[in-house]
């Protein structure tokens, strides 16, 4: 076992292959950061409980599993929260036909309420069985019988059913010699921490990335798009970010990166768009259609297979990552593109289309097809993140794979395949293993559906509205068809009305969820996460699914349409008020609140120090934010409010900051660190309570 920084160790088993996660990776660990972290819980385990054997089918790990053990983690996970008693396969796959573990972004990588984390270093198609299998012999001490079983009920067949005996975690990973594995010490909370910070820390995105995102229309012209952006200044809804999906390219499916007959001066719309406080983001996926300007370039150093009819550059190399560079930053980064979003990078088995290469593949830098799905939505963040570190730029973009080790990249998972309740369970889940996810609105039933969805949307790591299907915006018609024709919803006035409303207060909050974004590249704490990291010794969060925090010190309990105007939230111990009403919650118990259509409860703790500002239209270089403080209750507390220019990339850099704090039944107080640059105009300080 080598310790590798503060409760971090790494264990080599057999002959490990070369071509990994932690091979590739681009970032340093943050051994300062780590040092200073504390382990308030011993781990589970100790090294003389990790097994293994290596044979022909590969590395065969198991360790112990106790009977009240959770288990979180293993990437994106869009249908449990809570991963005991499962086995995950550690395949990425776009089309999951159940729970299976696959999904856009799996991560073989877990932490366990005993105390630790574990991290396979893998590409490939590992399985985890969590608690789902014992050894032989294990159960040979039970005794007990079902005496009462007269007569057949199913009640009486399954009750002596256990599934909380002690157990085992097995771990296969198929086809190597050898694998190093990473232990992780700590609560639930510092595991993470130390996963994000052995990861190079969080990302810091650009202010204006985490204001409002809106793509338009799949075959928007031009006109089209710059219409919309006047529409949307009428209509004074604050959208920062456009979003062009594959109608802008000559051929899509596979990508000619060049632009379309329908956008004949791009340079002219982007200095229009400028002018308005509005950038583009750009649709994409890697695959190389020939007539790409780069096609005969890229093709040595792409796999021996071809999705639609394109090539698959191997970003494992660098004349691949150089050539498609290049080409980026000349054509789009250089001329004012703000990001990409980086579609169909995941794969998929079960499409009945020529999607995507086989496992067997074989890509010059020696990786196969297993290994480079594993890969490719890393490799293709390094691509695109490399492309705005050229630039001196920070960029905030779309990815719809990824996978371990990606918690530096400022990157958002999405997908539209799945509802809305397994949208939330996504952002909970993602938190866990250095991952965003974005649960983006489109395809609403209702009016309802939309306001349900605008609502969770605001309170999440990208507040995106996903249009690429209606030519219209949905608060004017939820009807695709409806939206198509252009018909007008009747109540469309009420419906841009609060989602205006919505979105006004996501930008209100950008200063204090660009302060969340710091906490995460600082300290690995991820600005949206499960409850079971603010509160590791609460029995009671490990099974919440759907309430959250966002920030500091927000718990979102957002409502779905099928949830009505009711819902359940679990508040732990302490005094807690309603962010809204202010309304006061002795906590340690679950309460019914209400909520109509255009409410969504939030609740914060006794202490909590919220910085509210002044909603701007756009986030620009001279935005100056008009602020209020917000002080909940009498106990004491603190809030850093991270003030940069935040924009620009500069990786050495202080992060200045305003602290704010507060002994108890005190006043605020704060102080200053570093040379902040004035964009925050503090005018009062509000106390509740
Ligand atoms: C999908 C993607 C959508 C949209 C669409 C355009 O794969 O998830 O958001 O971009 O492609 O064809």
């Amino acid at each position: 076992m080598e310790r590798i920084a503060k409760g971090i160790y790494r264990i080599r088993i057999g002959k490990p292959e070369q071509l990994t996660p932690v091979y590739f990776k681009e970032t340093s660990v943050r051994k300062a950061e780590i040092e200073q972290l504390p382990i308030s819980k011993k781990a589970g385990i100790q090294q003389e409980d990790i097994h293994f054997t290596v044979g022909n089918q590969g590395v065969h790990i198991n360790l112990p599993m106790q009977g009240t053990e959770d288990i979180y983690g293993f990437g994106l996970q869009l249908f449990s929260v809570n991963q005991a008693g499962l086995r995950r396969l550690i395949k990425v796959n776009s089309d999951p036909p159940c729970d299976t573990g696959e999904n856009h972004a799996p991560v073989p990588f877990y932490i366990s309420t005993s105390g630790y984390g574990l991290f396979v270093d893998t590409y490939r198609y590992a399985e985890f069985y969590m608690g789902t299998n014992t050894l032989r012999g294990s159960s040979s001490h039970m005794t007990r019988e079902n005496k009462k079983h007269e007569e057949f009920s199913e009640e009486a067949l399954y009750s002596l059913r256990r599934f909380k005996e002690e157990r085992e975690v097995i771990i296969d990973v198929p086809a190597v010699q050898g694998v190093d594995v990473y232990l992780f010490e700590g609560n639930v909370r510092e595991v993470v921490q130390r996963y994000n910070l052995f990861s190079g820390g969080g990302c810091v995105p650009p202010m204006w990335g985490l204001g409002i995102w809106y793509r338009t229309y799949g075959g928007s012209s031009q006109q089209d798009v710059l219409k919309m952006a006047e529409a949307f200044q009428y209509d004074q809804m604050p959208i920062e970010v456009l979003g062009l999906e594959p109608g802008w390219q000559s051929h899509t499916y596979s990508c000619s990166y060049k632009w379309s007959n329908l956008f004949p001066n791009p340079e002219i719309m982007l200095t229009e768009l400028q002018k308005k406080g509005i950038k583009i983001n750009l649709w994409e996926h890697a695959f190389v259609y020939p007539t790409a300007p780069f096609y005969n370039e890229i093709m040595p150093y792409c796999g021996d297979v071809e999705v639609w009819n394109g090539l698959v550059p191997d970003f494992a190399l660098p004349e691949a990552r150089e050539i498609f560079e290049d080409y980026h930053y000349r054509e789009f980064v250089e001329k004012g593109i703000a990001g990409f979003k980086l579609d169909e990078c995941d794969n998929s088995d079960y499409n009945q289309s020529n999607w995507s290469y086989r496992s067997s593949a074989q890509f010059p830098s020696g990786m196969d097809g297993e290994q480079m799905h594993s890969g490719i939505g890393v490799f293709y963040q390094g691509v695109i993140n490399a492309v705005y570190k050229r630039a001196g730029k920070r960029t905030y973009s779309q990815i719809r794979s990824s996978g371990a080790l990606a918690s530096s990249y400022p990157f958002v998972l999405y997908s539209d395949l799945y509802d809305h309740k397994q949208f939330v369970k996504g952002m909970t889940t993602s938190g866990f293993s250095g991952l965003l996810w974005c649960p983006e609105v489109r395809d609403c039933a209702d009016g309802k559906d939309l306001l349900r969805r605008i609502e969770t949307v605001m309170f999440s790591a990208h507040a995106l509205i996903n249009s690429w299907r209606i030519p219209n915006p949905p608060w004017k018609q939820v009807d695709i068809q409806k939206n198509l024709a252009g018909e007008e919803m009747m109540d469309a006035r009420y419906y841009t009305d609060v989602c205006r409303n919505f979105m006004n207060l996501r930008m209100q909050l950008l200063p204090y969820l660009y302060s969340a974004f710091l906490e995460y590249h600082l300290y690995g704490i991820p600005p949206v996460r499960s409850m079971i990291l603010e509160f590791p010794d609460d029995e009671q969060v490990r099974r919440i699914e759907d309430q959250y925090y966002f920030g500091k010190s927000m718990v979102v309990c957002p409502l779905t349409r099928e949830d009505g105007v009711e819902r359940e939230v679990y508040l732990p111990e302490g005094s807690w008020f309603h962010f809204f009403t202010k309304e006061r919650y002795e906590g340690g118990k679950t309460f019914r609140i209400s909520a109509d259509y255009n409410e969504i409860p939030i609740f914060v703790g006794d202490g909590a120090i919220i910085p509210l500002a002044q909603p701007v239209a756009a986030v620009r270089d001279d935005t100056v934010f008009d602020m209020d403080i917000h002080v909940f209750g009498r106990y004491a507390g603190t809030f850093r409010l991270y003030q940069d220019d935040a924009a620009e990339l500069n990786e050495s850099r202080e992060w200045p900051f305003v602290e704010f704090s507060r002994e108890r039944g005190e006043n605020l107080k704060y102080e200053t660190r570093g040379k902040t640059c004035g964009r925050y105009r503090i005018s009062g300080v509000n106390y509740w309570q």
